[in-house]
């Protein structure tokens, strides 16, 4: 089944408002692809002011806590972000896993708490350098998703991201058949999670997509689009990949 792709671009720790102009111009870009899904997460300093400069362009927060509200300071809630107009939420994203010590059950709350605020949770999976050489990969993806995902959440709740840690702002990819073997297993294991909801939910291929090589990642079958780091950040970059998406 072929699903409508979504291409989401994760700005990290980078932008400030003078980065606005580029939220246009990925409108811009957007406006004219048709039958795509198109997202950004900017910093939650810039989530309003991109929100404004958007309509076919959808914003999202790149983490949120698992709860509502309360005495958790510097954290961001869940229905902080949809109350901005955030319609997802990138949850479990590598660099926090590693960066602030997040496990699957932490990675699972959270994903909970966005869709409870009406968002859609981008859960990201993807195992290091060292499983892959140890043939590990597809265990390692497999138990993250078993922990990670939430088992109640409907294909429009829910995406998933496989971002092998190996290949995220280095320039390298896996081979575009690793690629299909990973997309399989993880359409296999939503099965067995979410029963027929996991045949609806858009599987995203993350870790340095970049305009040469999107379109021929896009064309893998179970690859519903793409999580994209450094090169969302311009529109020259975004742009193609948005068109890739769209061509695909
Ligand atoms: P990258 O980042 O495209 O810069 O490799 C992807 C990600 O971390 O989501």
């Amino acid at each position: 089944m072929a699903l409508r792709k979504l291409v989401a671009g994760n700005w990290k720790m980078n932008g400030t408002r003078a980065a606005l102009g580029e939220i246009a111009a990925i409108e811009a870009a957007a406006a004219g692809a048709a039958g795509i899904d198109v997202a950004i997460c900017p910093p939650f300093t810039l989530i309003a002011a991109a929100g404004q400069q958007v309509s076919k362009v959808a914003i999202g927060g790149q983490d949120c806590h698992h709860a509502a509200k309360g005495a958790h300071t510097g954290c961001i809630a869940a229905t902080m972000l949809a109350d901005l107009g955030a319609r997802y939420v990138i949850v479990g994203h590598s660099e926090r896993r590693t960066d602030n010590g997040e496990d699957d059950a932490q990675v699972r709350a959270k994903a909970e708490a966005g869709i409870a605020a009406g968002l859609i949770a981008i859960v990201c999976v993807g195992e290091t350098e060292g499983e892959r050489d140890e043939g590990r990969a597809g265990s390692v993806v497999g138990a993250q998703l078993d922990g990670s995902v939430p088992p109640a959440a409907t294909a429009a709740q829910l995406v998933v991201a496989y971002e092998p840690v190996w290949a995220i702002g280095t320039g390298r990819t896996p081979s575009l058949d690793d690629v299909a073997e990973m997309h399989a297993l993880i359409r296999a294991k939503l099965l067995a999670i979410l029963g027929q909801e996991g045949a609806g939910v858009r599987i995203l291929y993350g870790g340095s997509v970049k305009p040469d090589n999107a379109a021929a990642l896009m064309a893998i079958a179970d690859v519903d689009g793409a999580l994209v780091g450094g090169a969302s950040l311009t529109a020259a970059q975004f742009a193609p990949i948005i068109e890739a998406a769209a061509g695909a």
